[in-house]
């Protein structure tokens, strides 16, 4: 079955993420998790935001659950001694977010609502999203690696895999192997459309994840690429099976979260990325104007038609109720 329409009912959490109009439900939190034992490293460009250990990321996620921040998206980040050319590392049940998916579905149940990326760009020598063979990157060998690492998030208890990679076909082959391992309540969030952006700079520094060669507009979209292709992406995936679609960047492709929010059934999700808040951390000189950016930004993703948002804002906003 591709099509699971209780996926996004299945926990009061979801249903809260996803049909609740109000932007403080809306939001998602991003974490970077590191192996180690109290780290809590704050990322250079990112101010703010941190690289964490298991133990101070259960401690922060608590702390955020108790200021009403329900949702929570993990980026794994790789020393350079655990990375191969197949990504092997990623899909160990042993690694830091596995460990804090489990911890904290223990500690919070269905009040909480886990997310995991599912990329190959992390645990990668080169830092490519996909297994590189003679120079290319090559989409079908990368297919299965991206299934055994969504089926070890899944074991560990996440709501939502992620797929970031831009693999064609990666929605219907995650679908297939969750259905065949039996996960029929996990969710797939997919970054339908992703372009080849400046954006992610800062985001690269915080995973370990620039490519050592070449870019990533082999796969992720052309800048220039007009609707029609948006479209086009976002509704393959939903065929495949996405119970979310993405959009990312968020604020130089609002036009695009229109089009695609009108022509789709689907939830729709907008990724307000590292480029975009290290832009506003540098140009507001305090909280106040911080807080006037940010509400104006994401009034801006409301109107445009996106139900999620995935924001490093997200803590501040929620926890100071700017919302
Ligand atoms: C991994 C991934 C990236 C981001 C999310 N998942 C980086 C990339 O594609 O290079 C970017 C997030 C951000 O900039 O905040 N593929």
């Amino acid at each position: 079955m591709n099509i699971r329409m209780r996926i996004n009912r299945w926990t009061e959490a979801r249903r809260t993420l996803i049909h609740d109009p109000s932007i403080r439900s809306s939001l998602i939190q991003p974490h970077f998790i590191v192996e180690g034992e109290g780290i809590n490293l704050e990322i250079e460009s990112m101010p703010g935001i941190f690289q964490q250990s298991v133990d101070i990321m259960v401690k922060t996620i608590a702390n955020d659950m108790k200021s009403g921040i329900h949702n929570h998206m993990f980026f794994p980040v790789l020393d350079a001694s655990e990375k191969d050319a197949m990504a092997s590392a990623a899909s160990s049940d042993e690694m830091p977010l596995q460990r804090v998916v489990k911890l904290l579905r223990q500690q919070f149940g269905d009040t909480i609502v886990l997310l995991s990326d599912v990329c190959l760009c992390t645990a990668t020598i080169d830092g490519h999203c996909g297994v590189v063979h003679e120079r290319v990157i090559d989409n079908d060998r990368t297919l299965p690696l991206l299934c055994e690492i969504a089926l070890s998030h899944a074991r560990a208890g996440v709501d939502y895999v992620c797929a970031s990679d831009m693999m064609d076909g990666r929605v219907l082959s995650l679908r297939e192997s969750l259905e065949r391992e039996g996960f029929t309540s996990t969710g797939i969030l997919s970054y339908s459309v992703k372009y080849a952006s400046a954006f992610y700079g800062p985001f690269r520094d915080a995973a370990a994840s620039t490519p050592t060669h070449g870019d990533r507009s082999s796969h992720q979209m052309d800048i220039r690429s007009g609707y029609s292709e948006a479209i086009l992406e976002a509704s393959l995936d939903v065929t495949e099976g996405a119970d979310i679609v993405m959009i990312k960047p968020a604020l130089a492709y609002l036009d695009v979260v229109r089009e695609v929010s009108n022509a789709v059934d689907r939830p729709v999700a907008v990724y307000n990325v590292s480029g975009e808040y290290s832009m506003v951390m540098a140009a507001a000189k305090d909280e106040h104007s911080r807080q006037k950016m940010v509400t104006e930004i994401f009034h801006s993703f409301k109107r445009a038609g996106a139900d999620v948002i995935v924001s490093y804002h997200t803590r501040e906003a929620v926890s100071k109720n700017w919302f």
